[in-house]
This record gives structure tokens, C-alpha cells and sequence, in this order.
């Protein structure tokens, strides 16, 4: 079986990361930051070291300003409602994921005002035809760091350099980057980093967090949940401070366990080395697929403007029933459709039928690339 799927949730994880959820179990178990105990006491250093080793990926002075959340996909919920007012506008792109559409979407109907920017075919963005939307109401820029369709980066950057200029707040979806691409979160210019601890950070599902920049006062960011911290039990009303004021409720101790030992595994690896082998892998990949002349692809051409994600479709088979060939005949387990990002299929002109994505990791060999290249070539001669 061949794991091609690493762009909805990263598998396999590395051993280190069930070993720490072992150990949790195990060992550990209890309530961080609660009672006082010795295992208390353990869960919420396990927690805090977390913290820390999320802060060295990121280049986060202060780790308190690393909030756990479930998901990418809380973490962008949690920045957009939690800091837009009404009659704010928001610049975003069309290369975006349902996580950041769909509460946009809903955040129009009560009266927000949105622009979202028109990418090229191949997803990528011009960031002057972003500053060019910018008006006096303009609050927010929110953009995805990679396309999870076609893998394209987008300019973030630059565009930090115009949200800087402007003063206007940047938001990064970075579930398709975190652990697979180098970030620095204020020399990128970013104000609030979304990202999921499940896929290049190789912690387990219902990991992920948001990073609240210097710039944010979180005093006036209104929490999604409030509840118990642990902290300041005395009083009735939420903390006003980070991380308390936005993390209520007994953590996910045994996931952020996994997620810690998935960061430390990438920091052991390195982000540029993580990198350098996935676009060797995408790169073979995009070569021998640009052979067969049944095929499609998208996205850039050039590695330096891409992930490991590729999006291709055969030219007389739907993307299901290209996977479905795939999976049944080659045991390439891959994500036909539209990915829930329709913007980005409408982008790139393969809406509604989507495409079939290849999502790679670092645990991915040379050896799959070429059973999937031998795959797909068999599957456009045979049909
Ligand atoms: C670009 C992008 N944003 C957001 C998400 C949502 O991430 P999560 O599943 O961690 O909520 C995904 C997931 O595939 C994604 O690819």
C-alpha cells in the first residue's frame, strides 16, 4: 500500500509520537495545570514544552502566544471571529480551503464585507493585485500559505510586507506548510498562524493551534469557548491573559503528547532538509507524469513555488474512478474531488469534478513515485 493522502492528515506518524501517547497514558495522565499534583504538575510541563518546541519551529519569542486548538480549522475560526467587527473588510484569495470560506461566507451575512482576489490558473497570486483591494474599512488579509489542491505557495511574504505598510492584520492557513516549509512568523510579517498539528507536524488528529502575534491584543479577542483554565479560579469571568483566555476546558493532554513528539521529530530532521527530499519526490514525480500524454497536471512547474501536493487528471476517467483504479489495482490510496476547497477548483478550471491530489511526505520513498508513475501510465494505456 502506497499513502499518498498526506495532505488531508499525515501518515504514517513517526513511532516517537504513539511512544509519547503511550508514555501520557501510561504515566502521565492527568490534568494539566488543576490540581497540583506530581502528574498535574508533569501534564502541564509536557504541555508547556509543547509550547516551546512549536515556538523554535515558528520563531515565536513568547510561547504563552501559542494557543491549542483542535484543528487548522478551529484556529481560523477562532482569529476571524474572535477579532472581525462588523463593516470590517477582509482580502482573501481564490485558492482558498472551506476553513477560511465557509466562516468568511457566514461572516458576510452579518455584515462583513469581503474581497476575494482572483489567483492564476496555476493558483499562484499577485500580491499587487491584493494591495490593490486595500480600502479605509480593509482589517484582515487571509490567505493560505499552500493551496492544498495543487500545492502552490502563495506570495505570504510580500504580502505580510503590505499588511505591515497598511496596518492591516494577516492571517496564514498554514495547514498545508507547518513543519514542511520554513516560517518566522513576524519576519513573514504574519499576525495569526493557523495550523493543524496532523499533517507535517505528525502529531495525531485533533491537534493544531494558532499563533497570536505581538501585534494582537489579545485582551480584545473574544474566545470561541470560555470555562475553566485552571487559572484564576476565584473569578467568574474569562482570563484576560494568553494562553488561558483562549484555551478552556481539559486539553487534548494525550494529543498534544503526540504533537509535541511530532515537532521534535521535525526539528530533529529540519524543516529545509524535510523540504528538499518532498520536492525531490515531487519533482520525479511531476517529470515522469509529464510523459503520458492521458495526463493533466496543475499547479507551478517549479519546485520553488510548490509543496509536495499534486494535482492531475487522466483525461477520459473522472477523478473517482481514476482512484478507484488506483487504489484497487496499485493499492495507491490517494483523494479524488474537490478537496472541500471549490474556490480553488473553480481557480484552476476543474470545477466540479476536481482532480485526483497525490499529497506526499517525508515517510514517502523514490520507489512509490515510480510504481505510481508504472500506475498511472498503465491506467491511461488500459482505458
Ligand atoms: C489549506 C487548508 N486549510 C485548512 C484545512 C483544515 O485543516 P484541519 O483539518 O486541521 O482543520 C486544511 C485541511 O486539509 C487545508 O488543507
Amino acid at each position: 500500500m502506497i499513502y499518498f493522502d498526506n495532505a488531508a492528515t499525515s501518515w504514517p506518524k513517526p513511532p516517537q509520537v504513539k511512544e509519547a501517547m503511550n508514555r501520557f497514558m501510561e504515566e502521565v495522565g492527568a490534568n494539566p495545570g488543576r490540581s497540583g499534583h506530581v502528574l498535574s504538575i508533569e501534564a502541564a510541563r509536557m504541555i508547556y514544552e509543547a509550547r516551546e518546541a512549536l515556538s523554535a519551529l515558528f520563531h515565536v519569542k513568547d510561547s504563552s502566544r501559542i494557543v491549542f486548538t483542535l484543528n487548522a480549522t478551529e484556529s481560523i475560526n477562532l482569529a476571524l471571529k474572535g477579532l472581525l467587527k462588523y463593516k470590517d473588510h477582509v482580502i482573501t484569495s481564490s485558492m482558498e480551503h472551506n476553513s477560511v470560506m465557509r466562516p468568511l461566507r457566514d461572516l458576510e451575512k452579518r455584515g462583513i464585507a469581503l474581497t476575494v482576489v482572483p489567483c492564476f490558473e496555476d493558483g499562484t497570486l499577485d500580491p499587487r493585485e491584493v494591495e490593490k483591494q486595500i480600502q479605509s474599512t480593509t482589517r484582515m488579509i487571509v490567505l493560505n500559505h499552500a493551496s492544498n489542491v495543487t500545492g502552490t505557495l502563495l506570495p505570504v511574504r510580500e504580502i505580510g510586507k503590505i499588511a505591515r505598510e497598511y496596518n492591516l492584520l494577516f492571517l496564514v492557513d498554514a495547514a498545508q506548510t507547518a513543519g514542511a516549509y520554513p516560517m518566522e512568523v513576524d519576519k513573514d510579517g504574519i499576525d495569526l498562524l493557523a495550523f493543524s498539528g496532523h499533517k507535517s507536524l505528525y502529531g495525531p488528529q485533533g491537534t493544531g493551534g494558532l499563533v497570536i502575534g505581538e501585534r494582537i491584543n489579545e485582551k480584545e479577542m473574544i474566545p470561541l469557548k470560555q470555562g475553566g483554565t485552571g487559572s484564576r479560579s476565584e473569578f467568574e469571568e474569562q482570563p484576560d491573559f494568553l494562553p488561558d483566555r483562549l484555551e478552556s476546558g481539559t486539553p487534548n493532554g494525550v494529543g498534544i503528547a503526540g504533537l509535541l513528539a511530532g515537532v521534535q521529530f521535525v526539528l530533529e530532521k529540519g524543516v529545509e532538509q524535510i523540504r528538499q527530499k518532498e520536492i525531490t519526490l515531487i519533482e520525479k514525480l511531476i517529470k515522469g507524469l509529464k510523459e503520458i500524454p492521458q495526463v493533466k497536471l496543475y499547479g507551478p512547474e517549479s519546485h520553488k513555488d510548490r509543496m509536495a501536493t499534486l494535482s492531475f487528471n487522466f483525461t477520459h476517467l473522472s477523478p473517482s474512478d481514476g482512484a478507484s483504479h488506483l487504489e484497487k489495482e496499485f493499492g495507491i490510496l490517494c483523494r479524488p474531488g474537490l478537496h472541500c476547497a471549490p474556490a480553488a477548483h473553480h481557480t484552476i478550471g476543474t470545477f466540479p469534478e476536481g482532480t485526483i491530489r497525490f499529497g506526499l511526505s517525508i515517510f514517502n520513498t523514490g520507489t512509490d513515485i515510480e510504481t505510481a508513475i508504472q500506475a498511472i501510465s498503465q491506467i491511461s494505456k488500459e482505458r
